[in-house]
């Protein structure tokens, strides 16, 4: 696992973008995986950027999102389609047909779960899949104690996740308590993990993560068994990293043989 920590959001944003950009200059067909939340929001403003300044191409992109909350259509303005909307899909040229978000609406969620991992390897599998981390080390909604095997289907989000995502809503008792994700296994078929992380509030989630042992507690630690994962962070996120010196040098060291 590649850690990568930069000076602030801006830095970390657009060295994950430029792993994205790299993928689409050699690959226009690519699969992306996409993450909702907050971290991956100024990645995809530089994706918009590299897109309507230097020609970035979207037009054969096929793209995968790993979650949806249970209830809400695709046009509330809460909803994880929405978002993937108005942050990136509306500003890139990026067919939405090829742009897949889980459907929270279905009338039957394990028919859709199935349908949703079959389109995925009918497409011929996820290039680079982009990450978060939840504050409770969660990816996509893939909670405590979810199996480091599991595939798409419904979850139930706990509580610290719901007060987590209650500020996006009136009130938290108006956050979805179900979601439909996909799995952790699902995610480590990707053949490449890009995850950003950034803020103070994450620093315990990504230490536990990166540093920390694997286990179903810190679903992102099952990162840890893919070969080719590269973390973004900002310097709050890495605060509480044992190995940062480590890190940072070995990302001097890449830089001074470019
Ligand atoms: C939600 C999403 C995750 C995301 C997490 C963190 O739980 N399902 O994919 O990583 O929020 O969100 P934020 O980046 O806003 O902290």
């Amino acid at each position: 696992m590649d850690v990568v920590i930069c000076k602030d959001y801006a830095a970390m944003s657009k060295a994950a973008a430029r792993v994205v950009a790299e993928l689409l200059n050699h690959k226009p067909n690519a699969v992306l995986g996409f993450a909702t939340g907050s971290s991956p929001v100024g990645l995809y403003k530089e994706l918009i950027r590299m897109h309507q300044e230097e020609g970035l191409d979207f037009s054969k992109v096929t793209t995968f999102n790993l979650d949806e909350y249970v209830g809400l259509p695709p046009d509330h303005p809460q909803s994880y389609r929405t978002f993937m909307n108005t942050n990136l899909f509306n500003h890139i040229n990026v067919p939405v047909q090829n742009t897949h978000v889980p459907s929270g609406t279905s009338a039957n969620h394990a028919a859709f779960c199935a349908w949703y991992e079959k389109q995925i390897v009918d497409c011929g599998g996820i290039d680079v899949q982009v990450l978060g981390i939840g504050s409770d080390g969660h990816v996509a909604f893939n909670e405590p104690g979810s199996s480091l095997g599991s595939r798409t289907r419904m979850v139930t989000l706990t509580e610290q996740t719901l007060d987590d995502n209650a500020r996006f809503f009136k009130k938290k008792s108006d956050v979805p308590r179900h979601a439909i994700s996909m799995g952790v296994g699902t995610i480590l078929e990707a053949r490449k993990q890009v995850m950003v992380v950034n803020g103070k509030n994450k620093a315990p989630a990504l230490a536990a993560a990166v540093e920390g042992p694997i286990t179903s507690m810190i679903t992102a630690s099952a990162l840890q068994l893919h070969p080719d994962v590269v973390v973004f962070v900002d310097e709050d996120a890495a605060s509480q990293l044992k190995m940062r010196d480590y890190y940072n040098w070995i990302q001097k060291q890449a830089k001074k043989a470019d």
